[in-house]
């Protein structure tokens, strides 16, 4: 009975994570993850001002990925950007009604701004540009989390009497995000040598925050389990991330070549939709999560990422994972691993990603793409056991992405516990349906 209530009670939390917030805009595994775009003003020249915009990737696992970050606002006034080192806007617009040579860089009423590539001449450089717009979370290298540019705009024709001309609407230009109107907060200061400080006239915040929802309704990954003790390897859930044959959903069967694939051409500054091969489960990536043997005091997990999208190498990937055992986690073989210390000394949540140069880079299906590794973790006494779906994660995230789990009653069952388990299926129905009610 003891085992059965621990099965309830997980399968309760399981429901509990999977109906959750994500998709309200707050992550409760990152409950203070934002992207912040810090506007300095640093210099009022009389009829223009010089500007330095920064942005911070605050977030412990979310990362800006290729095409990278596109920052857009919307002018007050008749402001043009007169000039720009760091970044650029994409495009210039209507300048006409400046005669002469000396035309601004952009016109337009609502600019986006791209970054500029790595390598660019030097002179064209401010400090923490030039990424190709591309942040590292907060956990995986702390040292690429800012981006940022310069500019000199002038003040609008019709001046705002009460504060300086701070533009509205501000996006990032990445799915999902959306960024509140901007604040004034206390004037930051800054220093380029180390030695002297600069301190700016006004300092005003953007915050963008994160919803998977808003990014796409459709999950983008999921879970398989497989364990030593059964035979049963649980698939993906059916349409996980779409269905075969439904109207919008197309896919591509493994055995043509990748090269015979109409790869899109990419222009680099817009995200690429992804070309999944055909399964049941359609996602782009696949986890894998194998109970693969237990010791004495130890038991080993291998875990394996599958890239099922023709069309996309996932840089920098990710892997965030709840398990209660992760607290004790002895032995990472081929990722890195951080714990996220969330709810204080609580770490059953811990983030995976590639060893530079070795596995980083998750190939494209076309590839055979995959990244794999085994951990080992020390079984608490107390808590641990391979009964009633124990052994397997509560929550997978990949890119910070939450990605659908099989239902726990089609779980591997240990061999003497499968009359066990089936008796129990209708009360463990019950739990669920309460639980989704809740
Ligand atoms: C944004 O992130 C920073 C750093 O974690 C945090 O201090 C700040 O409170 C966050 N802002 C919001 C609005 O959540
Ligand atoms: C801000 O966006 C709203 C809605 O898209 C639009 O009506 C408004 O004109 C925009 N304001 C500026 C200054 O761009
Ligand atoms: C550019 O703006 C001017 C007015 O400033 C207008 O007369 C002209 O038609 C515009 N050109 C285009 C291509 O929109
Ligand atoms: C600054 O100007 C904007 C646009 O006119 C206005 O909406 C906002 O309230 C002003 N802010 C302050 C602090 O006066
Ligand atoms: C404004 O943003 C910067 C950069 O993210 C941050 O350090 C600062 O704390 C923020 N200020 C406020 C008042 O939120
Ligand atoms: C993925 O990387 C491989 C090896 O570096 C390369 O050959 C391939 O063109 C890349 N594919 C895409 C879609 O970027
Ligand atoms: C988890 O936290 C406990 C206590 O805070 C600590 O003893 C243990 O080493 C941590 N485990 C990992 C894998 O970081």
């Amino acid at each position: 009975m003891a085992q059965l209530s621990t099965f309830m009670f997980f399968s309760f939390v399981f429901v509990l994570v999977l109906v959750s917030p994500l998709s309200y805009g707050y992550d409760p595994l990152d409950p203070k993850g934002n992207i912040t775009v810090t506007w300095d003003f640093i210099a009022d020249n009389g009829d223009t001002y010089d500007v330095r915009v920064s942005i911070y990737n605050w977030q412990l696992y979310r990362h800006v990925e290729k095409p990278g970050w596109r920052l857009s606002w919307g002018w007050i006034g008749d402001e043009v950007i007169w000039s720009m080192s760091g970044a650029e806007a994409k495009e210039q617009g209507n300048c006409s009604r400046f005669k002469g040579q000396n035309k601004p860089h952009c016109c337009e009423k609502q600019p986006t701004i791209i970054d500029l590539m790595p390598g660019t001449p030097y002179n064209k450089q401010v400090p923490n540009c030039c990424k190709q717009g591309i942040l590292s979370s907060l956990t995986q290298d702390p040292s690429h989390i800012t981006s940022m540019f310069q500019m000199n705009y002038n003040k609008p024709s019709v001046p705002n009497p009460d504060n300086v001309t701070m533009p509205t609407n501000f996006s990032l230009g990445i799915h999902g995000y959306s960024c509140s109107e901007p604040i004034q907060v206390p004037s930051s200061r800054f220093t380029t040598d180390g030695r002297r400080w600069i301190e700016v006239l006004e300092t005003w915040n953007v915050t963008c925050i994160y919803s998977q929802f808003l990014s796409s309704p459709a999950p983008k990954c999921c879970v398989s389990l497989s364990a030593f003790y059964s035979e049963t390897i649980v698939p993906c859930p059916k349409c996980s991330c779409n269905c075969q044959g439904l109207p919008g959903s197309s896919c591509v069967n493994s055995d043509k070549a990748p090269s015979l694939l109409q790869l899109p051409k990419d222009d680099s500054t817009r995200e690429i939709e992804p070309v999944v091969r055909c399964s049941e489960h359609m996602c782009p990536i696949r986890i894998h999560w194998h109970v693969k043997q237990s010791y004495t005091k130890y038991w080993r997990v291998k875990l394996t990422i599958t890239n099922n999208n023709f069309v996309k190498n996932y840089s920098q990937w990710n892997l965030v994972l709840l398990h209660p055992n992760l607290q004790s986690l002895t032995q990472v073989f081929s990722f890195n691993y951080q714990p996220l210390r969330i709810f204080g000394d609580i770490n059953d949540t811990a983030m995976f990603w590639g060893i530079k140069s070795y596995n980083d880079m998750l190939l494209t299906h076309g590839k055979n793409g995959n990244v794999q590794t085994e951990i080992l973790l020390g079984k608490d006494a107390g808590i641990f056991t391979f009964n009633g779906g124990w052994g397997f994660p509560r929550t997978v995230l990949f890119n910070g992405d939450e990605c659908v789990m099989p239902s726990p009653d089609n779980y591997p069952t240990l061999p003497n516990t499968a009359s066990f388990l089936s008796s129990s299926s209708s009360l463990l129905f019950l739990s669920f349906v309460l639980s989704i009610l809740l």
